[in-house]
């Protein structure tokens, strides 16, 4: 199941790392996640579900969803999709609650607390938190990045096309790419201890601070033993990202049914193939370009159908598309998923201009991977927690934290940035982190120059121009709408 060959990356073979999968012993490789040697063994089915016992895969891979949960050393519910392959680990399949034993074991894993006080606390290590954290530093402001995996870089670490926009948002640059320039472009700060990372790490929740301190407590897994911090810092800014939406129909919990985000995280990051024939579901820019990368993985994308009647996402990537051969349906949804183990095939179905499905229009694909691309819901979880005014926006994918220009929310000092304030492109995320990132040194009083947010705020108005921005646009102005009603 590893990806031998490919036109953009490179997968250089490493050191092969032993462990154990329900006593049977396999091997991985080093930098693998446990999800990903499972999956390049051609283990799918990681746990099974609670009371029925259907077998689960992974979903999100990214640590947002539960469906990945297994037993590693003993120790219940470790999320497989983020946790480190380690030598000789003992990883198990679970199917029942974790029994008493299992708890009683856990203390010895817990160290002491330990306090950190800092000027800004930034939450999330994508395109939004990286630009929040290097705009924030360089003012002067104490910095501490937080993010639950084990690199930086969140979604671009995934994202071999090149992007579009302007020299500002680094067009014609590759995602990857990007990545690796913002987290290079941190080390000198990191050096000089103006910024502190803490990788593989969770926001586990928000406290009372003193005297116009915000308090976050944090636990960093280092191994599969964990460290408690207490966090106290004069800002925050949140760029949590956001979570795969699903589907409804029979058999979308089956192994084989994922987010595309985790088979981009599977193929681009761990070069492993998801499987060998895909059902793509949704056109729009995601399931698009996934689709393309699917094809460069040397994966056969069946055909990817669209609701819509209309694609949703850049011609120029549908195009691209149809010259491999990969027929794109509108007007067609999936409507079941067949297999015991694992999926075998699915029935897709033509819908009316009601969204109906139309009576015998349906067809069977043989196929072993759905890759929903569905659309993102903003992670808001740690906002709805510290108490800042949310509303359902549905041009911004759900539920929004309330926040001016300044990217601050209806609490003082507690900002949010990239997909956790609206579901955007990457390059509105980076400029949106900019601006949460300055108006936080602007709000610490490391700066008094105004300007350098109109800057930015044209950026972004350039950015959401033209009508592939309109959703935003309406988002953006219906946020605002709502705060002045809300002040
Ligand atoms: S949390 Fe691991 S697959 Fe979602």
């Amino acid at each position: 199941m590893r990806i031998q060959s490919h036109p953009i990356l490179e997968f250089p073979s490493k050191k092969s790392i032993p462990f154990y999968f329900n006593n049977q012993k396999m091997t991985g490789v080093e930098g693998d996640t446990i999800a990903s040697a499972l999956h390049a063994a051609g283990v799918t089915t990681l746990s099974r579900s609670l009371r029925l016992h259907r077998p689960r895969g992974f979903f999100c891979g990214i640590g947002k969803c539960s469906s990945c949960l297994m037993r590693v050393n003993g120790i219940p519910n470790v999320r497989t999709c983020t946790a480190p392959l380690h030598e000789n680990i003992h990883v198990e399949t679970q199917d029942t609650l974790p029994d008493v034993s299992d708890q009683v074991s856990l203390p010895s894993s817990l160290q002491p607390k330990q306090d950190v006080t800092v000027d800004v606390l930034v939450v999330g290590g994508g395109p939004a938190g990286l630009s929040a954290a290097l705009e924030a530093v360089s003012y002067g402001a104490s910095v501490l990045l937080v993010d639950e995996n084990q690199m930086l870089g969140g979604q671009l670490v995934k994202q071999t096309h090149k992007f579009f926009g302007s020299k500002e948002e680094r067009a014609g640059t590759r995602g990857i790419e990007i990545a690796r320039q913002l987290t290079s472009e941190l080390e000198p700060f990191i050096d000089r201890k103006k910024i502190q990372v803490m990788l593989d790490a969770t926001v586990i929740g928000y406290y009372e601070g003193s005297k116009n301190l915000h308090r976050f407590g944090i636990v960093q897994r280092k191994g599969y033993h964990s460290v408690l911090y207490q966090v106290d810092c004069r800002a925050a800014i949140l760029a949590c990202g956001a979570m795969e939406n699903m589907v409804l129909f029979p058999g979308n919990d089956l192994p084989g049914v994922y987010g595309a985000g985790a088979v981009q995280t599977l193929m681009n990051v761990y070069g492993v193939r998801p499987g060998t024939t895909v059902l793509m579901v949704g056109a729009g820019n995601v399931g698009l370009i996934v689709s393309y990368q699917l094809l460069q993985a040397g994966i056969k994308v069946d055909r990817v159908v669209e609701a819509a009647p209309v694609i949703g996402g850049y011609h120029v990537h549908a195009a691209k598309l149809r010259r491999c051969g990969v027929p794109i349906q509108t007007q067609h949804t999936i409507q079941e998923v067949y297999g015991t183990e694992h999926v075998e095939g699915a029935v897709i179905v033509r819908l009316d201009h009601q969204w109906k499905p139309i009576q015998n229009s349906e067809e069977y694909i043989t196929c072993d991977t759905i890759c929903l691309a569905v659309g993102l819901t903003p992670s808001t979880r740690l906002l709805s927690q510290i108490g800042v005014a949310q509303e359902f926006i549905a041009e911004a994918g759900g539920y929004v934290a309330l926040h001016n220009e300044a990217m601050e929310t209806t609490v003082q000092n507690i900002f949010v940035a990239g997909d956790s304030s609206g579901i955007e492109e990457a390059s509105t995320a980076m400029v949106e982190g900019k601006i949460a990132g300055f108006s936080a040194a602007y709000n610490l009083n490391y700066t008094t120059d105004d300007q350098i947010r109109k800057k930015y705020l044209d950026q972004l108005e350039c950015l959401r121009a033209g009508p592939f921005g309109e959703k935003p646009r309406i988002a953006k102005q219906k946020i605002n709408e709502l705060l002045v009603k809300q002040v």
